[in-house]
């Protein structure tokens, strides 16, 4: 049996071991995948004992995605431009080499979802890690723009800097946005807060759709607000199954099908 696991704190909620207990029962891998709650103050103490008991990968959760970025010996170019990690692999060298599959995660979503991302007008809504995760495999996309607007603008415009050799990529506060767009993908945490960020009104194209890196049993804030103004509506279950999927390939080399577990993922909610 090799060993996997979630790290997080807290990580009680983590759906991720149901997810990938459910790939290796398709798959036919023998593995074990637990949640572990490592320490604030010693993530890398946490992997370092994972290892020594047999654990051969890791998935990486708030709030330790930067300490695990830290720690690895080699990253992938995905991991190096997000600047957080939330896949580890232990290397046949005993070395740890790490991956980001956020971002991937919602570009595989978005195109199962049948979005067209190439030439299209995007607004992404946030500037934290979150936001960071994903922009690499956006842009690769090539999108024709891609605006992210964020509560603090000076985020925002300091993070489309760092990826602007990538694609046609602005930032600036809420106040800057000009839709209309084609897609709008929330990446705040303001609707925990039950929060919208302040958005002028016509903001959707025609099929215009809104997507929430969030997901809830019910519609979010967002996807709420977003129905109204008459798009079409996708919450982040779907990202985080696929998420899930691309790390279960970096470790096992095996995709699993991602529509089974995400169904069945989506009535436990
Ligand atoms: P994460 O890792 O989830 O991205 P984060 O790095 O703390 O977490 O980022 C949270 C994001 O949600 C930020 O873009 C934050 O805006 P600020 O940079 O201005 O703080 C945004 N956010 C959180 N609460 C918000 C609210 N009530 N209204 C608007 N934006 C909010």
């Amino acid at each position: 049996t090799d060993r996997y696991c979630v790290f997080g704190h807290p990580v009680g909620h983590s759906k991720s071991p149901a997810i990938h207990a459910a790939f290796a029962a398709q798959t036919g891998d023998n593995i074990e995948y637990t949640a572990i709650e490592a320490p604030l103050d010693d993530f890398a103490g946490a992997w370092r004992r994972f290892v020594a008991e047999g654990g051969r990968g890791a998935n990486v959760t708030v709030p330790f995605k930067e300490a695990a970025f830290e720690l690895c010996d080699t990253l992938s170019e995905r991991a190096r431009r997000a600047g957080a990690v939330n896949t580890l692999i232990l290397g046949g060298n005993a070395l740890t080499y790490g991956d980001t599959t956020d971002g991937v995660g919602l570009v595989r979503d978005l195109k199962r979802h049948g979005v067209e991302l190439t030439g299209a007008r995007i607004l992404v809504l946030g500037a934290g890690g979150a936001v960071r995760g994903v922009l690499e495999p956006l842009l690769s996309e090539e999108p024709v723009s891609l605006f992210v607007a964020n509560r603090t603008a000076a985020k925002a415009e300091a993070l489309a800097a760092d990826f602007c050799e990538l694609g046609t990529i602005a930032g600036g506060g809420f106040e800057a946005v000009e839709g209309p767009y084609e897609l709008i993908i929330n990446g705040t945490s303001a609707s925990l807060a039950g929060d919208l960020p302040p958005l002028p009104e016509a903001l959707f194209n025609d099929g215009g759709i809104a997507y929430d890196m969030m997901y809830a049993s019910e519609p979010t804030l967002f996807l709420r607000w977003a129905a109204e103004r008459g798009a079409a509506t996708i919450d982040g279950l779907g990202m985080l199954v696929e998420q899930a999927a691309e790390s279960f390939f970096q470790w096992r080399g095996r995709r699993p099908d991602t529509g089974p577990v995400r169904e069945a993922l989506r009535r436990t909610l």
